[in-house]
Formats: C-alpha cells, structure tokens, sequence
C-alpha cells in the first residue's frame, strides 16, 4: 500500500503504514521470543526516548563511531561529491538528515550540480521534518520514502540523473551476516552504470575500545539498551521489570561483530497481553537486542564484489578506525 503527498517541492512516498510498523514489531517479537536464543531486532530500540538515548550516546567520549564519521565526511564530502559526479543523493535511513548536509552541500558545489535528493527511513514524523528542512535549506527537489530499506528499496525513483545511494552510520553492520548479503545485492540490482554506492563502516579495532563504546561509563547505553524492553511493554500491554535485566556488551572475534544483550538477572515469566504470550526466562539467561559489525578495508571490497559491485573510493580517519568506501 503506499499514498503519494506532494507539498512544494517535497514528495512523500509511505510505503509502511504504522497499523504496518506494528504488524512487523508484533511479528519480530514473537518470532524473537519464543527462539533459542532469545532476540529482539535492533529496530525497536528507537522510539523518541530510545533516538533521544542515541542522540545522547553520540555524545559520550568512549562512543567514537558518530563523530569519526562526521569529521571524516567533512573533511572528504568535497572528494566524495567529485568522485560520484552525481546529482541526487538517496540516503537509506536517513534519520534527521543531519550528516547528510555534508553530502548535499559538497554536491551542489561538484561539477554535477545538485538536483534531489530522497531520504528514506521508517520513521515518518522525523523523516518529514527532515525533509521539510532540507527542501527549505537547499531548494531543491526531495522526495520521502517512509518504508524499510530491507524490503522496499525498490521505491527508490530512477528518473534518468545519477544517483549517489549512501548508506551512512555504519547500520550495515547491525544486520546478520545473509541479510548483509540480501540487502547488497539489493543495492547492486539497483544501480544504474552512472550511479555509485556509499557504504559507511566501522573498521575493526582493539576489543577494549570497542567494549568500551557499547558500555560507557555513564550507563546511557544500557539505558538505551533496556528501554527496549519499556517499548514492549508498551507497545505489546508487557510486564517487564528493565531494572531487573542488566547489559551486557561483547566482543565476538569470530563473528567480528560486537553484541549487545539483556541480562535477567532471577527466573522470571514475561507475559506479553497483546501477543498472548508468556515467555520464561531462566536466571542469568540473556537477550541478544543488536549485533554491530566491525569490517577490515578487504572484507568490506569482497562483501561488495560479491554483489557485483567495485570499489573505486576509499576515504579513512587519520586513525584508520571508520572507513567510507564508493562503488
Ligand atoms: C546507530 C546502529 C550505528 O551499532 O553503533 C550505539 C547503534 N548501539 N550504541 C551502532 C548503537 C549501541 C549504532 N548504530
């Protein structure tokens, strides 16, 4: 199902109704649930307080990944903008746009000039905001897509001009290892021969800093990693106790992934009204609630090739921690 608004020179494309958005939440929890082990998808974290929690997590000296990003895309948008000679930019989960001024601004000074841009996200009440803002900002053309860029990139618009798709943040690296490669080879099918692919990643670093960026000193990110429980309990009439589940960060070499887990902390039952569903959790048994990814340069060229894609841009902080590579 999907409506079409058009409001100045913003479109809006709503591809997941939020009757929609439930359905999918009520589905992954149950499914989450009732498996062994025990997982709940990270997409549930972000409600307003759980983005507030991000927002606040971005902030935290141990939590590095954000503002790395940031500095590198200032200091590279310029290179970055001429290395893809093109004039719409889609972002995939485009949250408040805010680092995606980096890319628009460096775009409207490249020799391709600035034509549009679509955000995408899943979050319709920030993604219009964002794109209001951004149509007031830079005039131009910017078309919204509320939806999941695991299931409907194939709303992303053509329209003949060569497109920059970023995806930002290092979010490649919250999905498991088969949808990275599902959700790859989505974006290599989509792709014209004018247009690239930037993918943001986090680079693999010594576990002590790594543990240290999901469990702070200050607790925000349990905090944020517990509030997906108060989600539940909202969204599902659930019974949890968050102060009773305690986070839990690890690195995993194997996986060369870091992930974030609950902790019960007693034998308890959950029952979940909306699901009818009761779940027992034995004592100490955990949740998983996110895996992150941390790639090495290589691992990130050969995910990409396996999806027909070719690395023709590489760009890294002067400490070698994040890497945005263009295919
Ligand atoms: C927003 C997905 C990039 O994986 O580092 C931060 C989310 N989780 N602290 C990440 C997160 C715990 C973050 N991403």
């Amino acid at each position: 199902m999907s409506a079409t608004l058009t409001r100045g020179r913003l479109t809006v494309d709503v591809r997941l109704t939020p009757d929609q958005l439930k359905a999918t939440l009520r589905r992954d929890v149950q499914g989450g649930l009732t498996a062994t082990p025990k997982t709940i998808p990270p997409t549930w974290f972000y409600d307003d307080r759980g983005c507030e929690l991000y927002e606040q997590i971005t902030r935290l000296p141990e939590y590095y990944p954000f503002r790395t990003e940031r500095a590198l895309l200032r200091r590279s948008a310029g290179q970055i903008a001429e290395a893809a000679g093109a004039s719409v930019l889609v972002e995939l989960g485009s949250g408040n746009s805010e680092k995606t001024r980096e890319l628009l601004s460096a775009m409207q000074h490249a020799t391709g000039g600035l034509d549009g841009y679509v955000a995408f996200d899943v979050a319709e009440g920030t993604l219009r905001t964002a794109a209001q803002a951004v149509v007031d900002e830079f005039d131009i053309e910017v078309h919204a897509v509320v939806g999941d860029f695991r299931r409907h990139l194939s709303a992303v618009p053509a329209g003949g001009r060569a497109r920059l798709i970023a995806f930002l943040g290092s979010t490649i690296g919250n999905f498991a290892p088969a949808e990275r490669a599902e959700f790859l080879g989505e974006v290599g099918a989509l792709l014209a021969p004018d247009d690239r692919f930037l993918l943001a990643t986090d680079l693999v670093k010594p576990a002590d800093r790594l543990v240290a960026a999901y469990d702070d000193a200050a607790g925000v990110t349990a905090a944020f990693n517990r509030n997906v429980l108060d989600v539940l309990n909202r969204e599902l009439d659930g019974d949890f106790a968050p102060e009773r589940f305690t986070h839990v960060a690890v690195w995993d070499p194997d996986n060369s992934w870091i992930e974030m887990r609950l902790r019960s902390d007693a034998a308890t039952t959950v029952t979940l009204r909306r699901l009818g569903l009761a779940v027992r959790f034995a004592d100490g048994e955990e949740v998983r609630t996110e895996v992150s990814a941390k790639f090495t340069p290589a691992q990130v060229a050969s995910e990409l090739a396996a999806a027909g894609m070719q690395a023709v841009g590489l760009w890294t902080d002067p400490a070698g921690d994040y890497l945005l590579t263009l295919a």
